[in-house]
């Protein structure tokens, strides 16, 4: 069988990715007959006047023929006689960094790209930082537009050497740089006769003839679970993609998180009995004993596969929202997708030097190194030794979009070295001694909407009916707890985090907690829905700003319109409102009677 190398493109708008792929699959006739037919009258009014256009052979070009930009990873297939490709074709614009990303991490080669006249620009810097985050381990520059500069050998050596140094340390395994023109057919497929001082290979023969075959190669088998198959009550059955090495029917597998051992009872590959199964290869494996294991788990033969809560991990934001530390995601490893916050920013890392600069939030396309604490045990590797369990996405739980991918870089000792203790007396226990069952009355809205009163209103009334509460309210756990923090996006964040912590403290206490906080980011009351669990009532307040600013308690507004308070919720800094709040109440439509006997009646249902 013949061997398959899964490259990228890597280039900036102009500089000739396009052309270089389709001019290789024509020099090296892998076309069709009709194709170069149509390429050859495409041609006529393409941007060669005349000349072939070797553009236009890609398919997907419309968009980029009308917009002069290529818009969306493209993938083909060709064959040679020696090898099989598929190439992912990235577009060059920086606001496709998020392409660049996806179409590296499945890519074992890159061909960056830079134009001779040009050289090596911050684009070629970025590119080759993001392929080396995403795993790749050899490179080819195609110094292209070699004609322009009248196949200059001095320049061409200026050009290698800076690359060199940009990825020094890149810990890759092959760097090639190759002198071409994408549109004179020099070096492409044969060697040309304009750089005699070259003495590699021209572009097609060594894409043909690279190894890339991974040196410390996995030998212990892992297999993430995607699935777990129970046709009827006899078959119990793992599926999932075989991540590395092999397994046989008979041989000891290790169950991970749960650390069971057992052995393979029978293997099915597709929907055949099978003996044994290997790397890539899609089963079904059945275990000779009950093993705890669902989505997410993974079966291996591994003994270093590390189980952990709290990592760090390198990650390229691509959200066009910051990243902010104390901020919820979620964390997808392999098959497992779990809650998650970016606990704290270690540093930034400068995209063209590799520098390390210190960062308290993140923007669209920096990398940056981060730690992130789980809301469970996940099962990781590091991604040198397996990038399907050393490779992480983070997901906006909000809009659902990928914010960031990354690797895994090393677990946090603290995980393991803090355990959960048991206590003898539950909260089950001692709520049941209160005769009642915790709550938390989340309160959300503007500043002067009414939430600090009517939290107060309602609690006396529930204190009356014999309850026993405690209110959290904004302004005075800024007194104490929350002293040192402020207004700004990350403080809110954290601000919330803590408070959403107490409030499930204090009903593990058995109480019904009360909280008063502006808490203005959906994802970050999202948070506290998860941390506090069943028991969280989310109220919103939503009196309109025109009454809030109109009210002006604390005389705040006034103050903000003049400028004087920086980030002011409701006038310069963003109050998300809530679209599944359990209770909604605005308080000018009530008085403070109405609408307490309202939020009671309401918590009510949730009593019992
Ligand atoms: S939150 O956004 O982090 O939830 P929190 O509820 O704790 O805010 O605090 C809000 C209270 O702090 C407001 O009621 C107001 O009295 C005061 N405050 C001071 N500065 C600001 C600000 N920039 N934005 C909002 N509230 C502020």
């Amino acid at each position: 069988m013949k061997s398959l190398l899964k490259f990228i493109t890597c280039g900036s708008v102009d500089d000739g990715k396009s052309t270089l792929i389709g001019h290789m699959l024509y020099d090296a006739k892998l076309l069709f007959a009709d194709q170069e037919k149509a390429l050859e009258l495409d041609s006529k009014v393409g941007s060669r006047g005349g000349e072939i256009d070797y553009s236009l052979l890609l398919d997907g070009l419309m968009a980029e023929r009308e917009q002069g930009i290529t818009i969306d990873v493209a993938y083909r297939y060709f064959t040679t006689d020696n090898r099989s490709f598929i190439v992912a074709d990235t577009p060059g614009h920086e606001e496709y960094t998020r392409n660049m990303a996806v179409g590296a991490s499945f890519a074992d080669l890159a061909i960056i790209l830079v134009d001779a006249t040009k050289g090596v620009i911050t684009q070629t810097k970025r590119h080759a930082r993001i392929c080396s985050l995403m795993g790749i381990k050899h490179l080819v520059l195609a110094v292209n537009k070699m004609d322009l500069i009248g196949f200059d050998q001095k320049r061409f050596e200026e050009i290698k050497e800076e690359f060199k140094q940009l990825t020094y340390g890149f810990n890759l395994e092959s760097v090639q740089v190759i002198p071409v023109s994408a549109t004179e057919g020099d070096n492409i497929t044969k060697k040309s006769e304009n750089t005699l001082w070259y003495d590699g290979l021209p572009l097609l023969p060594y894409l043909e003839n690279v190894d890339v075959r991974k040196d410390n190669q996995q030998v212990n088998f892992i297999l993430p679970v995607q699935r777990v198959s129970r046709p009827n009550h006899t078959f119990r059955g793992f599926q999932g993609q075989v991540e590395a090495g092999n397994i046989a029917v008979g041989e000891e597998v290790i169950t991970l998180p749960s650390n069971e051992k057992a052995k393979v009872k029978s293997i099915l590959v597709t929907d055949k009995e099978a003996g044994s199964a290997s790397v890539g290869q899609p089963v079904t494996v059945q275990l000779d004993r009950e093993v705890d294991v669902s989505r997410g788990c993974v079966l291996t033969t591994a003994e270093n596969i590390q189980v952990t809560d709290m990592f760090t991990a390198t990650i390229l934001w691509m959200d066009d929202t910051k990243l902010v530390p104390g901020r919820n995601y979620l964390v997808k490893v392999g098959t497992k997708v779990l809650p998650g916050t970016v606990m704290s920013i270690k540093h930034k890392i400068d995209i063209n030097t590799g520098e390390h600069i210190p960062a308290d939030q993140i923007f669209k396309n920096e990398l940056v190194e981060c730690d992130i604490a789980l809301s469970e045990n996940m099962v990781f590797d590091t991604f040198e030794n397996n990038e399907a369990l050393g490779g992480l996405i983070l997901i906006n739980r909000v809009t659902n979009m990928t914010s960031a991918g990354g690797v895994v870089e090393h677990a946090l000792r603290r995980s393991t070295n803090v355990v959960w203790q048991d206590t003898d007396i539950t909260r089950e226990i001692r709520s049941q001694q209160k005769g009642q069952k915790p709550l938390t009355l989340w309160f959300t809205g503007l500043s002067g909407s009414g939430k600090s009163t009517l939290a107060n209103a309602v609690e006396k009334r529930l204190v009356s009916l014999g309850h026993h509460t405690m209110l959290l309210d904004g302004d005075n756990v800024r007194h104490g707890l929350n002293k040192n923090l402020g207004f700004k996006e990350s403080d809110r964040v954290e601000n919330i985090r803590r408070i959403s912590e107490v409030a499930k403290l204090m009903n593990d206490a058995g109480l019904i907690t009360l909280t008063s906080f502006i808490a203005p980011y959906e994802s970050d009351r999202k948070n506290a829905r998860e941390i506090i669990g069943e028991g969280y009532i989310e109220i919103y307040v939503s009196t309109p700003l025109e009454v809030c600013e109109a009210r002006d308690v604390k005389g705040l507004y006034m103050k903000a319109r003049a400028g004087e308070i920086p980030n002011f919720t409701g006038i310069s800094s963003l109050y998300e409102a809530p679209g599944n709040s359990e209770i909604e109440i605005d308080t000018s439509k009530y008085l403070l009677e109405d609408a307490t006997d309202y939020v009671i009646k309401q918590m009510m249902n949730y009593l019992d």
